[in-house]
């Protein structure tokens, strides 16, 4: 059995008398261990997707299990718990605590947890030992985001979901974190989810899904999937 599987999963979102069909028919899994690169266009369905296999937002149709466990059919306490749990998220937008220091950031995200890291430890893994005390503003974006992926792994969650981690970050910064999932998902045998508009990341994946029209348009697996040091875009 597959660690992450969709079966069909479709989601239509009603606001009043009008329904959008944001995903239908999605059908894919996930290996243990894998980086997956779901890309797509703005609007194909991507952060639907991920919002339901966080458990942020819940299913119209099909089925998501996560670990053998049938996630679509949990109620909102299941919910809340397979949230705090087993998921690590990173947004866009890093959405750390402005009034916590780094360190504590993580911290606070770590109490969450049965089973936390070290917050300093990660801070450390992160490559951002000597910024723990400073505040989010008197980091870069690049800092905070590392800050917030350290925040994401303390949790030491069974799945990293990470909703276009670079989108906010210049070239180079972004490429600096894109190593840090990678190098993440590779030393502790991290299942890392990372959604994309950018199809030159589907190189670094072990598995790629592509998203069109709120359905899957092909699932490839690169059998030797490129150092994101080599891929340029
Ligand atoms: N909360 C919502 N209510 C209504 N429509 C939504 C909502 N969230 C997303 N949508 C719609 O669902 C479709 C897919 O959106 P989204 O998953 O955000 O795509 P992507 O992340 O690929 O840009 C879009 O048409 C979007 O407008
Ligand atoms: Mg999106």
């Amino acid at each position: 059995m597959a660690f992450v599987t969709f079966e069909n999963v479709g989601k239509v979102y009603k606001t009043g008398d009008v329904e959008v069909r944001a995903l239908h028919n999605v059908s894919f899994k996930i290996e243990k261990g894998e980086i997956c690169v779901v890309v797509g266009q703005s609007g194909a369905g991507k952060t639907t997707l991920l919002n339901i296999l966080g458990g942020m937002d819940t299913l119209t149709e099909g089925h998501v299990l996560l670990d053998g466990r049938d996630i679509s059919t949990l109620n909102e306490k299941q919910m809340a718990t397979y949230r705090r749990f087993d998921i690590g998220f990173v947004f866009q937008f890093y959405n750390l605590i402005p009034n916590l220091t780094a360190v504590e950031n993580v911290e606070i995200a770590s109490q969450l947890s049965k089973d936390p890291l070290d917050s300093m430890a990660v801070m450390k893994q992160v490559g951002l030992a000597d910024r723990a005390l400073n505040f989010p503003a008197q980091l870069s974006g690049g800092e905070q985001q590392r800050v917030a992926i350290a925040r994401a792994l303390a949790k030491n969650p069974k799945l990293l979901l990470c909703d276009e981690p670079t989108g906010a970050l210049d070239y180079e910064t972004g490429k600096a974190i894109l190593k840090l999932l990678q190098d993440t998902c590779r030393k502790s045998g991290m299942t890392v989810v990372i959604i994309t508009h950018n199809s030159a990341l589907t190189a670094m994946a072990d598995r790629v899904v592509k998203i069109k029209n709120g359905t899957v348009a092909s699932v490839s697996i690169n059998e030797n999937p490129e150092s994101i040091e080599n891929i340029e875009w």
